[in-house]
């Protein structure tokens, strides 16, 4: 066993007793991590220092008028909580390339001995980072938690992979998706597992096809320079999408147990045949190039639709059609299974209707429906659809940052990509990576190219998410 799988073992599933944040004066830091952190204070869950690390020359004061005013904007400040963070908060400034900034790092850390550090910063720093953490012994018994994008191909992720080895077992790392911290998505997987009726439908014999769309209606927002390095496919494909599929698509776990969540997931990921780039379009809205920091020939692409094959006994010849993009007609997303037609047409329609299918509606509400054909009153045998609905309001759930935090805390990595499920997703996505085949021009507020529609086999099309109706709870 080596010397770091040893330390782990003594570690368990111990609480980490401080949380260290790079990037504290980031993008990151004031829309999402500051409202977790106040949300965790708040229910007893953050129990010890807090130190946000960033190079911005920021003093502790300024960090913490900027908390403030990140809550002001991003869900309101509770003012009892607001002032317990702010008391557990600390600042350590430094260049990350300068070893004093780590020394200062492990003098604040105190008394702490399982720190946390959590890197919400560019992945080109997370080597540097995690080497500075190492040699002032702030990686000592500590986790990692590493943001998105993990690499941005198969063999940049399994550099990075073998950096963070070298530091921390697998077992103290924590790659963070937070997709899989929402409400909506573990959803998907208590549905599928907690419900007898679905299994014997649930595979190649009755499922015709299953379609994922996730649409924004907004642009990049100001994060050109990250989306010129990265694309839809990169962005929210590689990771969030076909963590929705793994989802979807894989067997019953044996159990809760992270082990046997990920032996599940990995074993549908490497199920996954890697894209074939002629079955992908990626598009790219009109005016993109005139963002500020965009290339004036940019090719990167801010839509992209794509077929997937899973080849496995239950799902070999089912297409899974996933579609993402910015500048849509509506922001949510979205997956639709559908089911086979009834083999004959026994009422009097021309010919057997297209009826069922399910609904998961993942953000921006939560809702999960059946669709089915009932009978029109009358004398004909016609019927019209109808939808069975489940919805729940989502307004007292944990946001996915704070869950996700909590749970990495405590050691819990279910909901935690492994390293061997962040490569396989790679792999399947790495033959499409580029830009071998020019983007295609779409007007903002459309279902992106028109080209897309050639993705979808058959006359079906892609189904395009509508606002939800709205009905009482
Ligand atoms: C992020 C992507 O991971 O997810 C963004 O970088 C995207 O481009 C965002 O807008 C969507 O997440 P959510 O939770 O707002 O739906």
């Amino acid at each position: 066993m080596s010397r770091i799988d040893k330390r782990q073992v003594k570690m368990g599933a111990l609480k980490s007793d401080a949380l260290i944040f790079f990037g504290a004066t980031g993008d990151l830091a004031y829309k999402k991590i500051f409202p977790a952190l106040q949300a965790m204070v708040r229910r007893d869950d953050l129990d010890m220092p807090i130190i946000g690390v960033s190079r911005g020359g920021w003093t502790l004061d300024k960090l913490r008028d900027r908390a403030r005013d990140s809550l002001q904007n991003n869900g309101g400040v509770d003012e009892a909580a607001f002032a317990k963070l702010s008391a557990q908060l600390n600042y350590v400034d430094g260049d990350y390339n300068d070893t004093t900034t780590f020394d200062r790092l492990k003098q604040a850390l105190g008394k702490a001995q399982r720190p946390i550090h959590y890197l919400a910063i560019p992945p080109s720093m997370f080597e540097t980072v995690v080497r500075g953490l190492a040699k002032a012994h702030c990686a000592d018994d500590a986790r990692v938690v590493v943001e998105k994008p993990f690499g941005r191909d198969l063999a940049s992720a399994q550099a990075l992979n073998k950096t963070l080895h070298e530091v921390f077992p697998e077992s103290a790392i924590f790659r963070i998706d937070h997709y899989l911290g929402k409400e909506a998505v573990q959803n998907l997987l208590y549905f599928r597992f907690a419900n007898t009726f679905l299994e014997p439908v649930w595979n190649r014999n009755y499922v015709d096809n299953v379609q994922i769309t996730m649409a924004e209606n907004f642009g990049v927002q100001g994060r050109s320079s990250f989306y010129e390095e990265a694309g839809a496919i990169r962005d929210v494909v590689q990771n969030h999408l076909l963590q929705v599929t793994a989802l979807l698509a894989m067997d019953a776990p044996i159990g809760r147990d992270a082990r046997f969540m990920r032996a599940e997931k990995l074993r549908l990921f490497r199920a996954m045949r890697p894209l074939d780039p002629k079955q992908v379009v990626r598009g790219q809205f009109k005016g993109y190039r005139d963002e500020k920091g965009v290339a004036p020939d940019s090719n990167v692409e801010t839509f992209a639709a794509l077929h997937l094959h899973i080849d496995t006994w239950r799902w070999a010849g089912v297409p899974f059609y996933i579609r993402a993009g910015k500048c849509l007609p509506i922001t949510t997303t979205e997956v639709t299974v559908d089911l086979k037609c009834p083999p004959l047409a026994v009422f009097d329609e021309i010919a057997p209707p297209q009826s069922n299918y399910f609904r998961f509606r993942l953000s921006p509400e939560v809702v999960i429906s059946a669709g089915v054909r009932v009978k029109l009153p009358g004398e004909d045998m016609c019927g019209e659809a109808a939808e069975l609905i489940a919805r729940h309001r989502p307004e007292r759930e944990k946001s996915p940052y704070e869950r996700l935090l909590g749970d990495a805390i405590r050691g819990d990595a279910a909901l935690f990509t492994s390293d061997e499920c962040v490569e396989a997703a790679w792999a399947v996505v790495d033959p499409a990576l580029g830009n071998a085949e020019p983007a295609q021009e779409y007007a903002p507020g459309t279902w992106g190219p028109v080209t897309a529609a050639r993705v979808v086999v058959g006359d079906e099309g892609w189904h395009d998410p509508r606002p939800e109706a709205t009905s009482p709870c």
